[in-house]
């Protein structure tokens, strides 16, 4: 874990200079005051559809996020000039690279109040994160989106894809070996300890990934007092023949009208550090008796659901962005990560903060490790720093972007890049944040 505290940054003097001016006050919120971090949360709730926040909600969420950085943007105009008309939280957190973590800048919450749109006030909050990040020394930041066309103004690259299955389970089969792992039933309290265990296992063993926290276990899992329909929520895990949990999947099913074989089995939440434990946890749910349907989010590209089937295309498969990153110190990013080949590259990047703009040359030897400076060199690769950060962990490939004009130059050069980029196995993303 980071030693790292966003709390000791301050709210970005820029950022708050310029809603100053539109006569906004921009500031951070403490959350250790339990009125304040409530009005705050109803702000992030409001923003995002949701409905009003009990107390005993806000105490659970304080709780859990009470450690993360929270600015808001109040109106002393407006009648509720205490709550927020704008809302972003974030926290520094180590990102799984490949060869090692890197500590990286997580946003969330970000919302402005319908009454306030457009006037500029998410920029001069997206800037000041990135500004604070670079403040307090952090090489990347990064975030989940809720539109894909948010971001990409602030340097964020789609780094991290994610793949969403709908498997018709009569027609896919079960072509798979029998994984060795034993199935059981849990309790939904013992689930959510054991997806959080095994997602922290697994975290490391796959680029893109970040710690998750209590409260995201305990929402797959149905048991924060917001959720209605938690009882619904059903767990099982995989635990291996020395009695280790391996695997942990939450899922509810879903009647089907007219038809009671022909369920739908919504898997929310399926983590697995071993892959005998993910193919079991996949037959338990292709399998299932009463189940036509088999539907499930937030997994990698290559999923082994794919050929753990008898007919693959039962299986249908989507791929959608997830997991988006904004490089903020270029030097300090490249040489975090090993490489799986050597490559060597100037690369000319454009930035629309100016934090990493100019010329860079990247050596990467047969060791596996980068060097990277400045230099002024003519590039042989011009690109922005959105498409650096969305290449960076090999996710998406530089000869993809060059084709589809985003990234400019050799493309031999982006070629032998675009090997030495990609690790072993696609990063993967399993959770939102
Ligand atoms: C998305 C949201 C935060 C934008 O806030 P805002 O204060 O209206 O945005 P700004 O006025 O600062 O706009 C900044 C830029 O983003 C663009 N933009 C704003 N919202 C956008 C959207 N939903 N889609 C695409 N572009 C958007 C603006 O056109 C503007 O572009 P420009 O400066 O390059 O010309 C706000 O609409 C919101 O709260 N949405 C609901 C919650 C949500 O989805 N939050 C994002 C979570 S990941």
């Amino acid at each position: 874990m980071s030693t790292l505290d966003a709390r000791d940054i301050p709210a970005d003097r820029i950022s708050h200079d310029r809603l100053a001016h539109a006569g906004l006050d921009y500031r951070a919120i403490d959350a250790a005051d339990s009125a304040a971090f409530r009005r705050t949360i109803q702000a992030v709730s409001r923003g995002f559809l949701g409905p009003e926040v009990s107390e005993t909600s806000s105490e659970e969420q304080r709780e859990a996020l009470g450690h993360r950085r929270f600015t808001g943007v109040f109106d002393a105009a407006s009648a509720q000039h205490d709550v927020p008309v704008a809302t972003v939280d974030s926290w520094i957190t180590p990102l799984t690279v490949p060869g090692g973590e890197l500590d990286t800048w997580a946003i969330s919450g970000v919302t402005v109040a319908g009454t306030h749109r457009r006037r500029g006030i998410a920029r001069a909050m997206l800037e000041g994160e990135l500004r604070s990040a670079v403040a307090a020394g952090v090489a990347m930041a990064g975030l989940t989106v809720s539109e894909t066309t948010i971001y990409g103004r602030y340097g964020f690259g789609s780094a991290v894809p994610m793949s969403s299955w709908t498997i018709d389970t009569r027609r896919a089969g079960w072509a798979g070996y029998e994984p060795s792992g034993r199935i059981e039933f849990v309790s939904r309290e013992q689930l959510a300890a054991d997806l959080g265990e095994v997602h922290e296992r697994a975290r490391t063993q796959r680029a893109g990934q970040l710690p998750g926290w209590r409260r995201r276990w305990q929402q797959a899992a149905g048991l924060t007092i917001e959720d209605k329909d938690g009882d619904h929520v059903r767990g099982v895990r995989v635990v291996d023949a020395d009695g280790g949990v391996r695997g942990a999947m939450a899922y509810r099913v879903f009647e089907s009208e007219g038809d009671f074989a022909g369920a739908r089995l919504a898997i929310r939440m399926l983590f697995a550090d071993t892959a005998d434990a993910t193919a079991a946890l996949w037959r338990f749910a292709v399998q299932h008796d009463l189940v036509g349907e088999v539907t499930a989010q937030l997994r990698p590209i290559d999923d082994p659901v794919r050929w753990l089937v008898h007919d693959e295309r039962g299986a249908v498969q989507t791929i959608r962005d997830h997991g988006w990153l904004r490089i903020l110190d270029v030097s300090r990013a490249l040489t975090a990560r090993t490489y799986s080949a050597a490559a060597a590259a100037t690369i000319a990047l454009t930035d629309p903060l100016d934090l990493t703009s100019g010329a860079w040359r990247v050596e990467i030897g047969a060791d596996g490790r980068a060097h990277v400076e400045r230099t002024t060199v003519e590039p042989d690769l011009r690109l922005d720093v959105a498409q650096l950060s969305a290449a960076y962990l090999g996710g998406v490939p530089l000869t993809g972007l060059l084709a589809a004009g985003r990234v400019t130059g050799s493309p031999e050069v982006a070629a032998a890049l675009d090997l030495a980029l990609r690790p072993a196995q696609p990063p993967v993303l399993g959770i939102w944040y």
